[in-house]
């Protein structure tokens, strides 16, 4: 059953976030202080609040580009098999790229992606996520910038949603223990679409 909005409790509030996302910001704008054709790429729907707010700690000359992917559902479990919704709309050849995410979580979305535009040949191409959830692991991605790791608890708020809503809420919720391990015990994975 879905859990309701009563289910979750507070996990990070929105100061956290801010200074976390200042010292993400202030990390990459370094690290990346040389190049001079940054593309940061925001993957749809649920990085849209922790880039917009990142973004804004990075050198002025960045360009933002959006994709979406989804993963097909068969019933309650994800298959798996991750696909472009739609696309970059410029070429990223000779570019550095930085793929902002929501939330790592089995990891097949970052792999998939990472597969295809490492194939365009950017000169490089680093993930940043705000949320590693590692525990639900199933491929192997290398994260350069994560905000926070977290335990296996579903999160919603910040840009992160349980089946669309939420993701206006200025702070992150995770389900309380107890919920989650109900939920664990039920079929978890269609609450864990790529939306
Ligand atoms: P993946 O399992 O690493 O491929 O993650 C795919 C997507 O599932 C993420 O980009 C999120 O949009 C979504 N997702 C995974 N875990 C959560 C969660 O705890 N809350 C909300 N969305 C999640």
């Amino acid at each position: 059953m879905t859990p309701s909005f009563e289910d979750f409790e507070p996990l990070y509030s929105a100061d956290q976030l801010r200074e976390r996302i200042a010292e993400l910001g202030k990390q990459i704008s370094t690290d990346l202080a040389e190049s001079d054709n940054l593309v940061v790429v925001c993957v749809l729907k649920g990085a849209i609040v922790f880039m917009s707010d990142l973004i804004r700690y990075l050198p002025h000359n960045v360009t933002c580009d959006f994709l979406r992917l989804s993963s097909y559902q068969g019933g309650t479990q994800s298959t798996g098999t991750v696909r472009f919704d739609f696309d970059l709309t410029q070429p990223i050849k000779g570019k550095d790229v930085l793929i902002v995410e929501d939330i790592v979580d089995t990891g097949l979305s970052m792999h998939f992606l990472l597969k295809a535009l490492s194939a365009r040949e950017p000169r490089s191409l680093k993930i940043c996520t705000l949320l590693d959830k590692p525990a639900r692991r199933k491929r192997e991605v290398p994260i350069s910038y994560t905000g926070f790791q977290i335990e296996n608890r579903f999160v919603i708020g910040y840009g992160l949603d349980l089946e669309g809503r939420y993701r206006n809420l200025p702070y992150i919720a995770a389900l309380t223990a107890d919920k989650q391990a109900a939920l664990d015990g039920n079929s978890e994975d269609a609450l864990h679409a790529p939306a």
